[in-house]
């Protein structure tokens, strides 16, 4: 079967919904998603939105704050602009009926969070800020049809144009969509990890699919792990515990009650996420448990509704005051490399939200800026779209061919061990001797052909497990290549920050010529640097 569309959207969270709806009513829109709209990392998403409201704060303090947190690996302009423009892209939100906490006045209440100098967080139903957001922007597309259960495998090219995506469902049927403008925003890669705050669904699809096609993948070592995943019976990695709860005075202690953070950074519990990460793995490495200890949060359950049903889900006694914990993936700073509005290397391929690179996170995400991200790169491209001229859907001139090559029997990761090895040799802690062996496990399962395979035949649970395959492979060339520690890549082996890698990216690409060995490109900026 075969659909076409203007522009068609690959995920549903909120910089895929805030595009949407800000795209041109005579613009015909379909968003495709592996799951539902209620399902993803944006739903799910307990932090809120920064944005520099009150009047003792400052675009350009938040600013600050971004390029401190990201280690000066962000690109400025782009953090500038977006740090200016987001105390009117937040309050028109909260004017439009977005449903975000608000004071006694009536006025956007702001909380604190983790190297943020100022309370400029605005959160939605206590720590429900996602699912506020989604519904708001779910419920104001018009001109948009939401296909579910769908996994895109393949992005369909023509001389540097990226002209539709090919989709599977579960049942096995395969669907066409073609269009001008195919935009990735499929989020990060959190299953990778054994440890992760991410949704079933986040396995590196969007990465592994413009990696095949061609488009340019950077930054991929920085991967920034929360410090607070909820930790069920000292196994296994249950959701996450708000950094805002530490913002309201949670401190992270050991059995016995020993601050871990005193002595470690100026801002402690609220140092930058990475630092605490560190720390927790250190104690826990020493075969020490890490606890968040609640004791001085009044109205905890009110403050924190979504914490405590997860802690009640998992057999938590909140009345004990304590909530054990472990570090987990969260966020991926690399991705698909983008421009300020989404675009690629590759006409009509966009990338945006977590599975982008725009550089506006450098090497580690400041907390609350990534629905901020979403929100304001959504309204971006949308204007770029909006000012494009598109060829109408029924005359459009684009024909499906598709280059389709056999699919020897290759082997396949196991889900459980990929993760594993990946939490162990390229998680918080990284060396030359782990990150080596992990290359030479994942080449293993000659990950190089998997490149040049049509996976139509695949399930679509063994496409997502080729995707974290490639996607795995990426973030490990990158991290072994990077010989320095900065932001949310640290090397043991290497544990300062180096000058001399200050501003430079390693940038992956491939020929996407059939039977040219892949490559690592020297990127054309000054600033960037190339690593094979
Ligand atoms: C959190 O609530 O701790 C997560 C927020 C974020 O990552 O921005």
């Amino acid at each position: 079967m075969v659909k076409r569309a203007d522009v068609v959207i690959i995920g549903s969270g909120v910089a895929a919904l805030q595009l949407a709806r800000k795209l041109r009513k005579d613009l015909k829109v379909i968003i495709l998603t592996k799951s539902t709209l209620h399902n993803g990392n944006s739903y799910m998403a307990q932090g809120g939105v920064a944005a520099a409201l009150s009047s003792v704060d400052d675009p350009k303090k938040h600013y600050k704050d971004t390029l401190e947190a990201g280690r000066y690996h962000n690109n400025v302009d782009a953090v500038a602009r977006m740090t200016k423009e987001a105390p009117a892209l937040i309050q028109g939100l909260f004017l439009e009926g977005c449903d975000f906490d608000t004071d006694e006045k009536g006025e956007l209440k702001l909380g604190m969070e983790g190297a943020h100098s100022e309370k400029r967080i605005v959160h939605g139903g206590g720590d429900a800020t996602g699912k506020v957001i989604v519904e708001f922007l779910a419920g104001r597309l018009h001109h948009t049809d939401i296909i579910e259960h769908i996994t895109v495998f393949e992005l369909m090219i023509e001389n540097n144009q990226c002209i539709g995506a090919r989709g599977k469902y579960r049942d096995g049927r395969i669907e066409d969509f073609y269009a001008e403008h195919v935009v990735l925003a499929t989020g990060g890669l959190g299953q990778l990890y054994s440890f992760t705050s991410s949704v079933e669904t986040v396995s590196g699809d969007g990465i592994a699919l413009a990696y095949r096609a061609g488009a340019e993948i950077t930054d991929m070592e920085f991967i920034q792990f929360h410090p607070t995943l909820l930790f069920k019976e000292g196994l296994e990695a249950a959701g996450l515990v708000s950094e805002a709860v530490r913002g309201e005075g949670a401190k992270l202690v050991t059995e016995d009650g020993r601050k871990i953070m005193d002595g470690v950074h100026p801002l402690k519990d609220l140092a930058p996420r990475h630092l605490v990460s560190q720390t927790i793995y250190d104690y826990m490495k020493n075969g020490q448990k890490v606890y968040l200890d609640i004791t001085s949060i009044s109205n905890f359950q009110q403050r924190f509704p979504t914490v405590t049903a997860l802690c009640r889900e998992h057999h938590v006694d909140l009345s004990l005051g304590k909530i054990p914990v472990v570090p987990g993936c969260h966020f991926l700073m690399g991705g698909v490399k983008s421009d300020h509005c989404g675009r690629t290397n590759i006409n009509g391929l966009y990338a945006i939200g977590e599975v982008a690179c725009s550089g506006i996170h450098g090497a580690n995400r400041l907390a609350s800026n990534s629905l901020l991200e979403g929100l304001y790169i959504g309204e971006k491209l949308a204007a770029w779209l909006n000012d494009t001229p598109v060829f109408s859907t029924d005359d459009n001139p684009l024909t499906p061919q598709r280059k389709l090559y056999f699919v020897p029997p290759l082997p396949i990761p196991d889900s459980h061990q990929l993760s594993q090895m990946m939490m162990d040799c390229a998680g918080i802690v990284r060396s030359e001797k782990g990150l080596t062996k992990l290359k030479k496990w994942l080449e293993g399962f000659q990950v190089e052909s998997w490149m040049e395979n049509d996976l139509e035949q695949l399930s679509t649970d063994d496409i997502q497990e080729v995707f974290k395959l490639i996607t795995a492979w990426l973030v490990t060339q990158s991290a072994l290549a990077r010989t320095e520690s900065r932001g949310g890549h640290f090397r043991v082996d290497f544990p300062e920050e180096n000058e001399t890698w200050l501003g430079n990216q390693i940038i992956h690409k491939r020929k996407v010529v059939k039977g040219e060995r892949d490559e690592q490109i020297k990127a054309s900026s000054a600033a960037s640097a190339v690593f094979s």
